[in-house]
């Protein structure tokens, strides 16, 4: 798990008048709108004796911890507590970490980190979104596996053949022998343009619209953005477009929220959105039951534990990024995490510029010397 990255912490929608408690990286985080209906997220340990702030109230546009109190606006200061009066004099260590929030997509997206703006990687776009002509739905998945197992799985067109009876060849065709393979990079990740064998789409009306009631060839692409997001656009046909956009949260090491948003340009009726969903459903649950099964659970350090093939070298250059983040000392220690008896934030921007924390960073490993050095 990585800090400097942005999260979706929930849907938008579920963020109403009342605080959320939300897990990601393995600690809780404190989710709210102010009066203004803009959505801050706090770490969730008082600073005061470890309240969950997240079970708090709302004061207008502040949020007051369940057990005694103290009050706190979005930006973590403390500006009330209570037992020492009107009068009385905050002490200057009493503020939590905040975290900048960016609400798209129907999601709320947290800045999980300390680094700077400017320095930031960029959030995943979706391009279409708000388009003329596009449509686009939002589901959920929580699955009981390493998040870094689902990007690779996305990024991996071995595994279609098997796991997913919507691309199983019925008709001779050799579907199982990946070939042509492109890598296409950016800053942020591995991308791969194919094109690829598909069958005729299940759904009816979808198959209709595609034009094509046989089996046929398809181009289609999908790549990872930073260590949790990955987009792949499939064309049914050269003008039927579905474009996915999955964002992951790791709840923990082993639990992963997965947000999915599609972009479709046919059917775009509100009404065929049942029809779209429930085929992400089924082929994302085909992904899932295998997922679930691998050993180890966590995504193993090295790559000499497992057997890679051409298949795999998207795969393998995820890993190479995931390590480069790594070695810029952004990657969580988190046996350490896990150790019982400290609580733990992820440092916020404001950690850089005030000293005197209440709440302990959150331990990371320590990365490269060199890597670090490239990044100050
Ligand atoms: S623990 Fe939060 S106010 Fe006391
Ligand atoms: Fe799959």
């Amino acid at each position: 798990m990585f800090i400097n990255f942005w999260y979706p912490a929930a849907r938008a929608d579920e963020l109403a008048d009342k605080p959320l408690t939300v897990r990601m990286l393995g600690l809780r985080f404190a989710l709210f709108r102010d009066s203004a209906g803009r959505a801050h997220c706090l770490s969730n340990v008082c600073i005061h004796r470890g309240g969950a702030l997240g079970e708090g109230k709302l004061h207008g546009d502040r949020i007051a911890c369940p057990y005694h109190g103290w009050q706190f606006d979005g930006a973590g200061a403390c500006v009330r507590i209570p037992q020492i009066g009107k009068d009385g004099k905050i002490p200057p260590r009493a503020r939590l970490d905040s975290y900048p929030v960016q609400e798209r997509y129907g999601l709320v997206f947290v800045f999980l980190g300390d680094l700077p703006e400017a320095e930031r990687p960029p959030l995943m776009a979706i391009e279409e979104w708000g388009a003329a002509g596009w449509r686009a739905t939002l589901q959920h998945f929580d699955w009981a596996i390493d998040y870094k197992r689902s990007v690779e799985n996305n990024i991996d067109p071995g595994h279609n053949a098997f796991v997913h009876d919507t691309h199983i060849s019925t008709d001779g065709h050799d579907g199982t022998h990946i070939t042509g393979i492109e890598l296409v990079e950016t800053a942020w990740g591995v991308g791969m343009k194919r094109t690829s064998y598909a069958l005729p789409l299940r759904d009816e009306k979808m198959r209709a619209v595609s034009g094509r009631e046989g089996s046929g060839f398809i181009e289609s692409a999908t790549g990872h953005h930073g260590p949790n997001s990955v987009w792949t656009f499939i064309h049914p046909s050269p003008t039927m477009k579905i474009h996915q956009y999955l964002f992951e949260t790791p709840v923990d090491a082993k639990h992963t929220r997965l947000y999915l948003v599609t972009m479709r340009n046919f059917m775009i009726e509100p009404e065929h959105d049942a029809r779209m969903m429930e085929r992400n459903a089924y082929v994302a649950n085909q992904d899932g039951k295998v997922l679930h099964d691998l050993e180890p659970v966590v995504t193993p350090d090295s790559n000499l534990h497992e057997t890679f093939i051409t298949s795999d070298q998207a795969v393998a250059r995820y890993r190479a990024f995931c390590k480069a983040w790594e070695n810029k000392g952004w990657r969580i220690d988190r046996d350490r995490l896990a150790a019982d008896g400290t609580a733990f934030a992820i440092p916020s921007p404001l950690r850089r510029e005030i000293k005197g924390w209440v709440i302990d960073p959150v331990p990371l490993r320590p990365g490269d010397a060199a890597s670090r050095a490239a990044a100050e």
